[in-house]
């Protein structure tokens, strides 16, 4: 059987002559609900600092940042992700300030379930944010091996204090071996049974990041190094299938794609193979592209945006982190 009849019995634009008729055939729908707003909170009081690498975000401090999210959460978009900017003096090798029951995650966490309970909150479970030296976990000093088990020992502290605050979805972000299950056995003991995990199991090491580690200062001393030991190789994709079952198995609720982008084709396996509640986040380097690219006037910004974040849902995403979810909710 051959897809399409033929020439001129059928004819393809006959379905795209009106508004009307391509709306009624379209296949794909980007909606509020399938965005997640990811946004950087600072201490500090009626401060927003423009992040200069990623035009249009800020870093708000609490008392700004309900009022942003109010209008998220107006606009239908469902769920935010806050990353903290840590002070520099709250830095320390192993990250401690991570598990502090009163760090500006979780009190940010806090702050938000209590202005606006309706709204869902996730945050990061890394170490990154709170290192010293910008990586996702503590260090072998002698041989600069990101420790696996140790740091998950602390991930898990880490989870506690933010599920504890509030926070309705973890999302393991370090991509060490066993911390799904890890958290997720914590997370029982402690009765945190509606606590959600959406893991970052295909998690790249990518050229991408860049715009993020100077919103939230994690740069460290990576330069050069990189987080290949423990971010997956950008040439494999049947790898990811296996991160991600694992993550399954291992009790997330929800997986994810990192970046999406250039990764549509891991975003549509992983959906076939495991037929998941699956996300992708469209990262900030590539957020970035585009914005810079508009403002040389080299491309339509809003259209190149749309595109982008409907091609995760072509793909198979149900829904995108993405720093654009205000700006693409308001238009949508
Ligand atoms: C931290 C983390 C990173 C991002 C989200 N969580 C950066 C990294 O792994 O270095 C990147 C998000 C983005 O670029 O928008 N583990």
């Amino acid at each position: 059987m051959s897809l399409a009849g033929e020439f001129p019995r059928s004819r393809l634009r006959r379905l795209r002559s009106d508004a009307w008729v391509r709306a009624l055939v379209r296949e794909t729908v980007l909606r509020p609900a399938d965005l997640i707003w990811p946004v950087f909170v600072v201490e500090g009081n009626d401060v927003a600092q423009p992040i200069a690498s990623l035009p249009g975000q800020y870093r708000y401090s609490l008392d700004r940042l309900v009022p942003e999210l109010e209008r998220a959460a107006e606009l239908g978009i469902p769920l935010v992700a806050l990353f903290p900017v840590t002070e520099p003096s709250k830095k320390s090798a192993d990250g401690r300030e991570a598990t502090n029951p009163k760090n500006l995650v979780c009190r940010a966490i806090r702050t938000v379930k209590e202005a606006l309970p309706e709204l869902g909150v996730m945050a990061d479970v890394a170490l990154d944010p709170f290192t010293t030296h910008g990586h996702d976990g503590l260090l072998d000093e002698a041989t600069g091996e990101v420790r696996n088990d140790e740091t998950v020992a602390v991930l898990v502290e880490q989870a506690l204090v933010q599920a504890q605050a509030g926070c309705d979805v973890l999302g393991p972000s370090d991509m060490m071996d066993g911390r799904v299950r890890a958290i997720r056995v914590a997370l029982e003991a402690k009765g945190h049974k509606h606590t959600k995990i959406m893991a970052y199991s295909a998690k790249y090491a990518s050229a991408l990041y860049g715009p993020f580690r100077d919103a939230v200062g994690s740069q460290g001393n990576l330069a050069g190094k990189g987080k290949h030991t423990y971010q997956q190789d950008p040439a494999n994709r049947e790898e990811a299938l296996r991160e991600a079952a694992l993550d399954v198995a291992e009790g997330a609720d929800m997986i994810m794609v990192k970046p999406g982008g250039f990764y549509l084709d891991v975003i549509h396996v992983l959906k076939q193979e495991l037929r998941m509640p699956t996300f992708a986040y469209h990262v900030s380097g590539e957020y970035a592209m585009i914005h810079a690219a508009a403002q040389n006037g080299w491309l339509d910004g809003d259209g190149a945006m749309y595109e982008a974040l409907l091609s995760h849902k072509r793909a198979g995403a149900d829904g995108i982190l993405t720093y654009a979810a205000r700006d693409i909710a308001a238009t949508l």
